[in-house]
């Protein structure tokens, strides 16, 4: 086939559709390196900007997700259900949620990403333990898999390439809040697992990519479809991101929150958004038991003991789930106070995502190495009432020219009234194939 990379850049600037066959050969050349990254780059601000057709994206798709190995976990006999998120800003559930599921027999072949834009990455907060590695090869990942019923992996040169290269290339590029290109990235990792069942957490809200509801709904929807086509039970909750999920944002920072939810402790928004995708994980794994097996398992110790049995099994260090105290941690503190009395009203996701990154906990290029113990604790939410100069937010970094930098954005995240605002809702809608 004779394509060029030019051409194809070119026709998809101009607003014309791709065939399957350009598409296939785009993908394989560009995970093959023959195609540059600055013409990717280049491509995926033309999708960006001009969108795909239903056949282009799973054309896309499909080409994604056969970049690389797709598994088939026949031989392991219980459903295997995943769980992935959109990205938003304190978004950890994937930490608990996984070991929680699989201490109640659902089997979790989760693959997920590193930080986004000015979200954060699962793969990013679990590396925080020393040694803990989520590169794992296809033996390796069925290793873990079959003996504990649940593997934390990321993409490599065999599992979905494509998305490693894109997804990196996409965060330094602008090129993140696309719907095609979030969808066709999400579901092509999805699809590579061998899944029977998959639940979505679909963000809406400033710290989403999607911001307004319209988008949202229309991601999930064409994420539910993509996975119905494949054979693979998708649903998809549509999840308020106006605020960060719960009080920690920040890698070592959500780690340790994550380890407090599985303790039976940690904030409420957490643990009943993992409560809310652990029961829709448990239907799709036809396990009965619902909220009061999950409660159980976390009473028991049983769902911290299989995040203690991974880590061990991926390489890290299981000291650090029983002493999180322990983990990376930044030599200076700053403190953000109210300027006034009043109940805060907004709590900006993008803001402190934004800020967050910027401080090192995310990247802004695609070799920038993340600074762990970087992190943004908050002290006042949506509805809570402070009173003048009370602490808003305690800030952890290393680099004090980038938080002098930050401090002013960080401030103007927060806004208060006189009284008491409704609380925001955390699921908003479910959608699955009609
Ligand atoms: N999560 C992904 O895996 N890919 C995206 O593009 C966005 C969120």
């Amino acid at each position: 086939m004779a394509f060029t990379a030019v051409e194809l850049i070119e026709a998809k600037r101009d607003g014309r559709e791709l065939s399957p066959d350009a598409i296939e050969w785009l993908i394989e050349m560009y995970t093959d390196g023959v195609v540059p990254d600055y013409q990717m780059a280049a491509m995926a601000m033309a999708i960006y900007i001009n969108g795909m057709s239903a056949a282009e994206l799973a054309a896309w798709t499909s080409a994604m997700l056969h970049s690389g190995e797709v598994f088939d976990l026949s031989d392991i006999g219980a459903a295997k259900v995943d769980k992935h998120s959109t990205g938003g800003v304190g978004d950890k559930i994937s930490i608990p949620l996984a070991p929680l599921v699989a201490s109640v027999g659902v089997v979790v072949p989760m693959m997920s990403g590193r930080g986004l834009g000015h979200t954060g990455g699962t793969l990013d907060k679990l590396e925080t333990i020393p040694g803990f590695t989520t590169r794992l090869d296809p033996d390796r990942f069925r290793e873990v898999l079959s003996t504990h019923g649940m593997v934390f992996a990321g993409q490599t040169e065999t599992l979905v390439p494509a998305d490693r290269k894109l997804y990196a290339l996409r965060d330094a590029t602008a090129t993140v809040p696309s719907l095609p290109l979030i969808s066709s990235s999400i579901m092509s990792k999805k699809l590579a697992e061998g899944l029977d069942g998959l639940v979505l957490d679909v963000k809406t809200g400033t710290g989403a990519f999607m911001k307004d509801l319209e988008g949202s709904r229309l991601l999930a929807r064409t994420m539910v479809d993509i996975g119905s086509k494949h054979g693979v039970r998708t649903i998809a909750l549509i999840t308020g991101m106006d605020q960060p999920l719960g009080r920690e944002v920040g890698n070592a920072n959500e780690m340790t929150e994550s380890i407090e939810v599985l303790r039976g402790h940690g904030p409420t928004d957490v643990i009943e958004l993992t409560m809310a995708l652990g029961e829709v994980m448990m239907e799709l794994a036809g396990i009965d038991g619902g909220r009061a097996a999950l409660e159980d398992a976390i009473d028991s110790g049983k769902a911290l003991q299989k995040l203690i049995d991974v880590t061990t099994a991926q390489g890290g260090d299981p000291s650090f789930i029983e002493h999180p105290g322990e983990l990376p941690k930044c030599s200076e503190e700053a403190v953000v106070a109210a300027p006034a009395a009043g109940f805060v009203t907004r709590c900006d996701a993008l803001t402190i995502g934004v800020v967050a990154t910027r401080l090192g906990a995310g990247r802004e290029h695609q070799e920038d190495i993340i600074d762990p113990g970087v992190g943004i604790t908050l002290e006042a939410k949506v509805g809570d009432r402070v009173e003048a100069g009370q602490t808003l937010a305690r800030v952890a970094y290393n680099d004090v020219a980038r938080w002098h930098a930050q401090q002013e954005s960080l401030a103007s995240a927060w806004t208060f009234a006189d009284s008491r605002p409704e609380s925001p809702d955390l699921v908003i809608e479910r959608i699955e194939a009609s």
